[in-house]
């Protein structure tokens, strides 16, 4: 059967014109929308593109803010991949604050009585923002912008509570040619006392003031990235919108304590014996991360005009995972730990399985159909007397009077 394939390449010049007046009365571009285009050839050929705040992607999936944008090589092989748009690894402006500390990684398995030999379905982080100075990650981000001009590259920033060095900061990565920027302002774990990243997204007064810095001296479009660590995402979420975000992503992770060694009685992941709460991801908070997306939209939907966009994020490995997310509203949707997990291909497994296999040729669907009418009238649906169970066929006789 002729099914139909993916189409990634660009349609359109990927990049439209972004108006982006300093102030809050901003003219935003069109919001997204898949389209499938129908040739006139015998196979309909889908096209995956979206335009999110006017910005032309060759697919919705694009990489999450994390290990997988963390330098020039992996971005290179994301856009190579084929990856709708990156977020690069959060950066601030002095990144010698930042200091990470290895192992940084636990991870959740569910085996057969507990095995530990089973399947990850969660995924704890203590993991900071890029540790790599500035200087080198703004270098590479421009030399990625240069051999890669058609393709999306998304900064991601996270600053302390300081206006200047939240406009330094914009001024500097804005001037790599990156083609917007999220906001980090979930990051659940590492210098709350600074007012850094989740402790401005759990504090809607303070994210209504740090948001309109950040409004007021972007010039492209800006995407806030929530926390799902409060009891009513809507609410850091609307905050963001009405002080000039043209989108919302979620979630970041879920502060979570993986565990404790029963043997050696020690939390994980454990640093010279000792441990710290960390981030929460993977397939475990898939469910959770629909739930807040869900909210978000429905809220975005109520209040706000179509013009804005919703990433969805959290716990995408298959093109389903992927699905939900935008049918719930989501217009491109992240994926971090998947990718730490099954690597950059994991984007063509994405992109096949949110492709309809169910497009032929006419004199296919003819052909099928004729088949299929045969293989019904050959087997008889039910048994039409009690003197027609046989030994042999039971289980499929018993099956064929059952309705679901
Ligand atoms: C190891 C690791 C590091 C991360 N670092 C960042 C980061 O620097 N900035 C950020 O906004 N989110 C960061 N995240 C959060 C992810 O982008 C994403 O929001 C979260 O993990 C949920 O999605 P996932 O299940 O696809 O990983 C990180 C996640 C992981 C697992």
């Amino acid at each position: 059967m002729a099914t139909m394939k993916l189409n990634t390449q660009l349609k359109t010049s990927p990049i439209m014109p972004f108006h982006r007046p300093n102030s809050i009365g901003l003219i935003r571009p069109n919001r997204v929308g898949f389209r499938v285009f129908g040739s006139g050839s015998e196979q309909v050929e889908p096209d995956l593109s979206v335009k999110v705040n006017g910005l032309t992607m060759p697919n919705p999936f694009v990489i999450g803010s994390g290990p997988p944008g963390t330098n020039y090589t992996v971005m290179k092989r994301a856009f190579d991949e084929g990856w709708g748009a990156v977020i690069a690894k959060t950066v601030s402006l002095d990144a010698e604050k930042v200091i990470n500390v290895t192992p940084r990684y636990a991870r959740l398995k569910v085996g057969v009585n507990g095995s530990p030999k089973g399947q990850i379905i969660g995924w704890e982080n203590i993991e900071l923002i890029s540790d790599r100075p500035l200087e080198t990650m703004l270098k590479e981000m421009k030399q990625l912008k240069e051999e890669y001009p058609d393709r999306i590259l998304i900064a991601s920033i996270m600053e302390e509570y300081d206006k200047a060095a939240w406009e330094e900061l914009i001024d500097r990565v804005e001037q790599t040619g990156i083609d917007a920027i999220e906001i980090n302002f979930s990051c659940p774990h590492g210098m709350p006392e600074r007012k850094m990243g989740s402790a401005v997204g759990k504090d809607c007064a303070l994210l209504e003031e740090i948001s309109g810095w950040i409004n007021a001296k972007a010039t492209v479009p800006v995407w806030a990235k929530m926390t799902p660590n409060v009891t009513d995402i809507t609410e850091p979420a609307r905050v963001a919108l009405n002080s000039g975000c043209e989108g919302v992503a979620a979630i970041n992770t879920i502060t979570s304590v993986m565990g404790i060694n029963l043997t050696t009685l020690r939390p994980e992941p454990c640093v010279e014996g000792y441990s710290t709460p960390g981030g929460y991801s993977s397939k475990a908070v898939h469910p959770i991360a629909l739930a807040k997306v869900m909210s978000i939209a429905t809220m975005m939907k109520a209040e706000f005009s179509g013009e804005h966009s919703l990433s969805g994020i959290g716990g995408v490995e298959t093109g389903g995972d992927a699905a939900e997310f935008i049918l719930l509203g989501s217009n491109t949707v992240q994926v971090c730990t998947g990718v730490m997990m099954h690597g950059y291909g994991l984007v063509k497994q994405l992109c096949s399985e949110a492709s309809l296999p169910y497009f032929t040729t006419h004199t296919e669907l003819v052909r099928m159909q004729k088949e299929a009418i045969q293989e019904r009238k050959a087997t008889r649906k039910g048994l039409s007397s009690d003197k027609d169970w046989t030994g042999d066929g039971f289980v499929k006789e018993t099956e064929s009077m059952v309705s679901n």
